[in-house]
């Protein structure tokens, strides 16, 4: 595989005299990907109907002369005003019955059926005029779905479309659905809740006190696939245009929509990479780690993302299929200097941007592409760096993508190869922790994160996998916390693998209508262990284990005859054991989690080692067989993202 640089490039933005300059520069620098296009909708079309290409064509082959690739942007995260004008209905609504205004980006509800339909037609437009281009070698729907929390509206759109999918997942004779099975399947007799129909169903938005759980899971898992649908709409389009791939760059710990069933849809799974400004804002780490990462980002945080999109691109058509496809992943987004958007923004040290980039290179990444070509001096993004500064003097950044391209050149190949420990994600089990996280800040993507973390910091290199997953041939040891629900299939699948296989917390604890499930959970079979009841704790008050490290965050009490495999000091049980399969009822501090997994991995065969923190390593695959015991470290496969002693920047 061939991995190559790009960057993102907004010639609308900038006169028409500076284009070569730039696509020359772009191309002396080692680039080979340029995006554009994807907020252009105003000077695509300035007035309804009124279409302006000639600057797209001209853009298009001043880039593609100068020996770049284009990855053409459809510009629908951006309607233009006129358009919002047209249908003022079409901006999202908030929780509070707040539509939100025109005035930055993605200002739109994504059931909306007439601004679908305008999309379709500026994406039909677009498609056919550059399907066939030949310097166009691939296409981004959209920008970012769900960033700026964009995902679920209370719109009235939303409302009516809501009510006809609920009418699909409880169908009845005819069109009509059956509301019986609803009342039943969400306990609606509780607060005389019970419905006569469809049509009296709400948004569970500005209710008195909370919502139904169920009401609110079933609506999170619709605004999920409404953004399937609107993206299924542009790819269907671009398809019958191009052969192109066709991409969408998604958003660090945006969780609000199944990325899986959207990458299903798209042949590269791509993500935007901000490793500075993730920390600030959604890493979640204590003010000693943040403060400790500043300049270097969280050393975790990356790797989890590249891991989680390169199981995302594995939906890709024909990816897992006979074809034998590999999976395509990229970088569309990197941080190429300060950016403006987090709670603080400082830069990054020296060498930083070459090195996230190689560490998405060794994390299977295909391209790696820089967010912004030139910084902007205007508007919302004004402080947010670039590859050039606004007066076209190189920046930083610059230099160090140029060092990772002359670098490129004799780097080894990065074989793609199997794990020998994997980590399931499900987006869904996201929503319902979501909708009831039991205890403040509780979520699945932090007790994911903590699991991913105490794996890294093991020296383990990981493959998370889809939650319908049901072939666990050749992983070692299998780790499904937080599982809200869990198949029967995958239960059986997961007793069945030849794995260490750590279950929970919370795994299992709801049924598919967000009701406590009888048997209670965790119900896996083999397994004599029930979840008697649970508890969210204060973070000020952990519970030493008796071997080591706390619980903390929340617990559940463990009955049964399985072995008991973790003890607190107060004598309750955190974790029983039958077999392979050990039912976790904890969300554990890192140095428990650490000891565990390492119990895991010795019974597995699977080699660890204490990595000090801030060194993380990545085994590639065999190029010979494509699989991988994981080999001894060398040096050579430890990357370190240690604060140095002084992160003075000069
Ligand atoms: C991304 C977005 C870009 C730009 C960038 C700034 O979220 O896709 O358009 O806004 O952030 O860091």
């Amino acid at each position: 595989m061939q991995r190559t640089l790009g960057t993102c490039y907004y010639p609308e933005q900038w006169t028409r005299d500076i284009w070569e300059e730039d696509a020359r520069r772009m191309a002396e620098a080692g680039l080979t990907w340029v995006r554009i296009g994807e907020f252009a909708w105003s000077r695509l079309e300035p007035q309804p109907g009124q279409y302006d290409f000639d600057w797209l064509d001209d853009a298009i082959t001043v880039l593609g002369a100068a020996g770049l690739k284009v990855v053409l942007g459809t510009p629908t995260a951006t309607p233009p005003r006129w358009l919002v004008d047209r249908y003022p209905d079409m901006l999202a609504v908030d929780a509070e019955g707040r539509p939100r205004k025109f005035g930055s980006r993605r200002h739109y509800c994504f059931s909306h059926a007439e601004y679908k339909a305008e999309c379709a037609r500026i994406v039909t437009k677009l498609a056919e005029r550059y399907g066939k281009n030949p310097h166009v070698a691939a296409w981004q729907t959209d920008n970012e779905y769900g960033c700026h929390d964009t995902i679920i509206s209370y719109s009235d759109a939303a409302r009516a479309a809501f009510r006809t999918w609920l009418r699909g997942q409880y169908p009845g004779p005819g069109n009509d659905g059956d509301i019986g099975a609803l009342n039943a399947a969400w306990g609606n007799v509780f607060w005389s809740m019970e419905y006569d129909g469809f049509d009296q169903i709400d948004l569970p938005n500005l209710t008195v006190t909370e919502p139904n759980p169920a009401h609110v899971l079933a609506f999170r898992r619709f605004s999920s696939d409404q953004v399937v649908a609107f993206n299924r709409v542009q790819t269907d389009i671009l398809r019958a245009h191009s052969s192109a791939p066709l991409s969408h760059n998604y958003m660090g710990r945006i969780t609000d929509f199944d990325h899986f069933k959207v990458g299903a849809d798209l042949d590269i799974a791509t993500w935007d990479s901000y490793p500075l400004g993730f920390l600030e804002d959604r890493v979640g780490a204590d003010p000693a780690r943040q403060r400790a990462y500043a300049r270097q980002g969280d050393p975790d945080f990356q790797a989890f993302h590249h891991d989680l999109y390169r199981a995302v691109a594995g939906c890709a058509p024909g990816v897992s299929g006979a074809s034998g496809k590999p999976a395509r992943w990229w970088v569309m987004e990197q941080q190429p200097g300060p950016v403006n958007w987090a709670p603080y923004n400082p830069a990054p040290l020296p060498g930083m941007v070459r090195l996230w980039s190689w560490e998405a290179f060794a994390h299977g990444a295909e391209a790696v592409c820089y967010f912004r070509w030139r910084q902007a001096p205007f508007a919302q993004e004004q402080m947010h760096s670039g590859l050039l500064r606004p007066d076209n003097v190189e920046a930083p950044g610059l230099e160090e993508a140029r060092q990772v391209f002359a670098e490129l050149k004799d780097a080894p190949e990065v074989p793609e190869g199997q794990a020998a420990v994997a980590l399931i994600f499900d987006y869904d089990a996201d929503f319902a922790w979501a909708t009831q996280p039991h205890g403040l800040g509780l979520s699945y993507f932090g007790l994911v994160f903590d699991t991913y973390r105490a794996m890294r910091g093991l020296g383990l290199s990981v493959d998370i996998l889809r939650p319908g997953t049901t072939d666990f041939a050749g992983y070692k040891v299998i780790a499904a916390p937080g599982l809200m629900h869990m198949s029967d299939g995958l239960k059986s699948a997961l007793v069945a693998a030849d794995a260490q296989v750590l279950i929970g917390p919370r795994s299992g604890a709801r049924d598919e209508d967000m009701a406590i499930p009888l048997p209670l959970p965790p119900d896996i079979p083999g397994l004599d262990v029930t979840v008697a009841h649970v508890e969210s704790l204060r973070p000020d008050m952990p519970i030493a284990l008796a071997d080591g490290g706390h619980v903390q965050l929340y617990r559940e009490a463990l009955q049964g005859s399985a072995a008991v495999a973790e003890r607190a000091v107060d004598g309750t049980v955190a974790a029983m054991t039958e077999g392979q399969v050990t039912y976790l009822g904890a969300w554990l501090d890192e140095s428990a989690l650490l000891r565990l997994l390492a119990k895991a991995c010795t019974a597995a065969g699977v080699e660890t080692m204490v990595l000090p923190d801030g060194v993380r390593r990545r085994d590639c695959g065999d190029s010979g067989s494509g699989s991988t015991t994981p080999p001894s470290p060398s040096p050579s496969k430890i990357g370190s993202l240690r604060p140095p002693v002084s992160d003075a920047r000069a």
